[in-house]
């Protein structure tokens, strides 16, 4: 049995930061946010300033398997429009939901009318994280199977009944 050690720890580490991003957003909007509505502003900051690490390791986490894997996929859907529609869209979303996360808890001036409306911008950005979740798993189960990649399996695969 070959065992792509590399491979597996590419999909921990896409699968565990995407829990902890989108888990984060969801315990951050139903659970802190509410109780932090009448808290100081100070506090506020302090819970902003440590979600805001585990934002950036989680992106930085997200990128490098995404890309990792996307590039090891790529040979074995050429030609399947399925998945390029898929993967492609949802990676564009992902784009989208790293950067509302990243102002979220940013500081910079001209990103703070996010900040302002951050209890909307949140579920906009667990939207789009519960869709690309559901994207990217359809991905895995619908559609054509990936091409073997190495031309001796396709061989064992054509001759099975
Ligand atoms: C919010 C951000 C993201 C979330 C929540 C997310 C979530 C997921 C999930 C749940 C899977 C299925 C994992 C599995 O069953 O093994 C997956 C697969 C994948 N993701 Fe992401 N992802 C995100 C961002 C990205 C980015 C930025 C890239 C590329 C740069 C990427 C590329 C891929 C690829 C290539 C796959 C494998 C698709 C296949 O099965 O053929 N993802 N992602």
């Amino acid at each position: 049995m070959d065992l792509d050690l590399l491979g597996i720890v590419s999909r921990w580490l896409h699968i565990g930061s995407a829990i902890v991003l989108l888990g984060g957003a969801i315990c951050l909007k139903f659970v802190v946010g509410p109780v932090l509505q009448n808290q100081s502003q100070e506090l506020k900051d302090a819970v902003r300033g440590r979600w805001k690490r585990f934002v950036h390791a989680a992106i930085a986490g997200l990128l490098l398997s995404g890309i990792y894997n996307y590039i090891q996929a790529l040979p074995l859907h050429r030609g399947d429009g399925l998945w390029h529609a898929m993967v492609d869209t949802k990676i564009v979303l992902a784009l989208g939901v790293f950067f509302l996360a990243s102002v979220l808890v940013g500081r910079s001036k001209g990103t703070q009318k996010f900040r302002d409306n951050a209890a909307q911008w949140t579920t906009i950005s667990i939207l789009l994280g519960l869709l690309i979740v559901a994207m990217s798993g359809l991905v895995k189960v619908v559609g054509p199977k990936p091409k073997a990649a190495d031309p001796a399996a396709e061989k064992v695969d054509a001759a099975k009944p």
